[in-house]
């Protein structure tokens, strides 16, 4: 049954675009849900057993398509390509996932040029400037998860330290997805409080700010050499992405984007706090930075600028 409403599709029905398509349809987010993938039996498996929980969602039209299909989709989310073996970083993955979006994108645009495009699959950064390179669309409909899921691991660790709701809890995570990511301690934040203030208030020590860097950081690793791959978190990041973009939410999210002119960054894509509505990602927030935050946020703007010239853009 066609209905109108909200159209959504996933490419790329892995580990994260089957738990991402989980994550939406629990989420009510979408009337229709297309997944495509170069396995079409793996899409359409997934589709079926998705849809067998019919009699327990909000009514979705969800199925397994082609490229064609994703026409008229407000935003297309794209999961496609290799993921980290153990012990691999995310930009080992560069060549063969910047030749998938080259294969892809244009074709996906051609269908469906009005959409949000939202970038995952890794490196994040280094795709969302190749896929804004490829497609020649604007800005603040390409871009990726960036540092979404750094940000929530980020809360969680404070969380568990300070023994408070990670949603009572004000942090970012910037710069590059990846090993050269930026902790914003300078501004993270509890009921109003600089963590230096907050924590005495509870009896605890100041927090051990490398400890915890280095936990975020490491944090897909550590899972990828338990289980071979991360999938429920980054799921809910997207749908939280996408919640903000359909909603209209104005929410500041860590989302990756191209930065031109800021903090003397020009040309790359790396996360900032941004507003987030129904534009996309509609304004990049210049936070104030400590000197060693912004020498960081520098540091990984070159990483990812060698990362893109290696990639060939
Ligand atoms: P997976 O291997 O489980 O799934 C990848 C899927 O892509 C497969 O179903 C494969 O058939 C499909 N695919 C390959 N080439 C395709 C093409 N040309 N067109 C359509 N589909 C194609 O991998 P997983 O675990 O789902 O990871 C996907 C990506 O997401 C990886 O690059 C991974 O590193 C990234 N990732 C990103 C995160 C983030 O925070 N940005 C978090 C977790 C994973
Ligand atoms: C993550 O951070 C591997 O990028 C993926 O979980």
């Amino acid at each position: 049954m066609q209905r109108s409403g909200v159209k959504i599709t996933i490419v790329g029905t892995g580990m994260v675009g089957a738990s991402t398509a989980f994550a939406i349809m629990a989420g009510g987010l979408a009337s229709d849900l297309v997944l495509v993938d170069i396995d079409h039996k793996k899409a359409e498996g997934e589709a079926m057993d998705l849809g067998d929980a019919a009699a327990f969602i909000k009514p979705l039209n969800i199925y397994a398509g082609t490229y064609e299909d994703v026409k008229d989709s407000q935003i297309v989310i794209f999961t496609a390509g290799a993921n980290q073996k153990p012990g691999e970083t995310r930009l080992d993955l560069l060549h063969k996932n910047v030749a998938i979006l080259k294969d892809s994108m244009p074709r996906l645009v051609k269908h469906c040029p009005d959409a949000v495009y939202l970038m995952v699959s890794n490196p994040v950064d280094v795709l969302t400037y190749v896929a804004l390179k490829i497609t020649g669309l604007p800005a603040n409909r390409v871009f990726g998860s960036g540092t979404v899921l750094d940000t929530s691991r980020f809360k969680d660790e404070l969380s568990s330290y300070c023994g408070v709701d990670p949603r009572n809890i004000h942090a970012y995570i910037i710069g590059e997805h990846g090993d050269s990511e930026v902790a914003l301690w300078s501004t993270a934040s509890i009921a109003g409080m600089g963590l230096s203030q907050f924590t005495p208030l509870l009896g605890l020590a100041p927090v051990d700010r490398q400890e915890i860097a280095r936990r975020v950081r490491t944090a897909a690793y550590e899972i990828i050499q338990r289980k071979g791959a991360t999938y429920y978190a980054i799921a809910l990041s997207i749908k939280r992405i996408c919640e903000a973009i359909l909603r209209d939410e104005n929410s500041i999210l860590t989302v990756s984007g191209l930065i031109n002119g800021l903090y003397g960054i020009n040309d790359v894509c790396l996360s900032l706090p941004c507003i987030v509505n129904g534009n996309g990602r509609d304004k990049v927030l210049t936070v104030p930075l400590s000197v060693e935050e912004e020498e960081g946020l520098r540091n990984s703007a070159q990483v990812l600028k060698q990362a893109v010239r290696q990639a060939g853009f």
